[in-house]
């Protein structure tokens, strides 16, 4: 594994973007976001659609200019520095879109000549590019005949064909079937963990954030209303844990609100989900009010970052 990176990867100062509609309105995408990652972090953008992701990460990427705010892109000024800083990051965006007719050899070629190489350095890049991200099977199929997932595939073997400090994936896994995102995902933390690559990603996919990411905001209509790792996240919300006890026959439901611990609970018949501070602890005292009936199953949960995300969406 390579040593973590010291420093920021992206310092970000009151970043402002607003877009003019056809009639003329203008309207507010991002508004005032301040933001520190850490260089060697993997970082996690969440939220809704239309929440600013994909701009901000256009931002970072220098593709858009904010109308206001400061930026800096692994200690580079990104106004004044934007031909450095492009050397050292890349991009893979949610849908990538390559020349069609190109296979996948001959697309990862022409990208690495545009990014300088040549010769011999380029042919070496690109096979390590199809070894690095298993498309040697592929290499001679065209663009076109790609599966979603192997497109996503040529497109992160794209991004790392510059050998950038930093990459942005905008939605790496949107798309794609639960296994194909598991091998994407595991790619990801490899680039990440071998070659020490700072990674800035947005997701609509809590588990996706809680499993690669050091740190996640959460972004609310071009605000982050929430910024921490996840285990802090869950932490400060308070949710608790979930214990849903099914059973049959009665249960002491009231005095069950009034066990200390007790954040809430939702009941339906036969079955009760109580959301408690500290869920072991709390057991013994729980399961003795169900001391008149029969329990047919209980589970105990941790709330996971959907449970965080509902609740700051409120
Ligand atoms: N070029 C543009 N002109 C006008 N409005 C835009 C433009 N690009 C984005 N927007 C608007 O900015 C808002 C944020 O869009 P953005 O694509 O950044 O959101 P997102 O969080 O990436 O959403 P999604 O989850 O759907 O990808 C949306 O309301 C969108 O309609
Ligand atoms: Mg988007």
């Amino acid at each position: 594994m390579v040593a973590r990176m010291k420093g920021k990867s992206v310092q970000a100062s009151g970043i402002c973007k607003r877009y003019k509609s056809f009639f003329g309105r203008s309207s507010t995408i991002l508004d005032n976001i301040s933001l520190d990652i850490d260089a060697g972090d993997i970082f996690g953008l969440l939220g809704p659609n239309g929440s600013g992701k994909t701009t901000l990460i256009s931002i970072f990427s220098t593709l858009i200019y904010p109308e206001a705010g400061s930026l800096s892109i692994l200690g580079m000024d990104a106004r004044r520095n934007r031909n450095a800083i492009r050397k050292c990051i890349n991009i893979s965006t949610a849908k990538p879109n390559f020349p069609w007719s190109l296979t996948v050899k001959e697309n990862l070629r022409h990208y690495g000549m545009l990014y300088g190489l040549h010769g011999s350095a380029l042919s070496r890049t690109v096979r390590d590019q199809i070894d690095a991200f298993e498309l040697g099977e592929f290499q001679d199929h065209r663009f076109e005949d790609l599966s979603t997932g192997l497109k996503q595939r040529l497109s992160l073997a794209k991004a790392m064909l510059n050998h950038p400090s930093l990459i942005f994936l905008d939605e790496p896994t949107t798309g794609l079937d639960p296994d194909i995102s598991i091998k994407t995902r595991q790619l990801i933390r490899r680039i990440h963990e071998e070659e020490g690559i700072s990674v800035v990603l947005s997701t609509h996919y809590m588990p996706e954030a809680e499993m690669l990411c050091d740190k996640i905001a959460f972004l609310r209509q071009g605000r982050i209303v929430a910024l921490d790792t996840p285990h802090n996240l869950k932490r400060h919300l308070a949710l608790g844990e979930r214990i849903a006890v099914s059973y049959q026959g009665e249960a002491d439901l009231a005095a069950l609100e009034e066990q200390p611990g007790i954040l809430g609970l939702k009941a339906e018949k036969g079955r009760v989900e109580i959301i408690v501070d500290r869920g072991e602890e709390s057991l013994d005292g729980i399961i003795k009010l169900f001391a008149k009936a029969k329990i047919t199953d209980i589970a105990i949960k941790e709330p996971d970052l959907e449970d965080v995300f509902i609740e700051l969406a409120r």
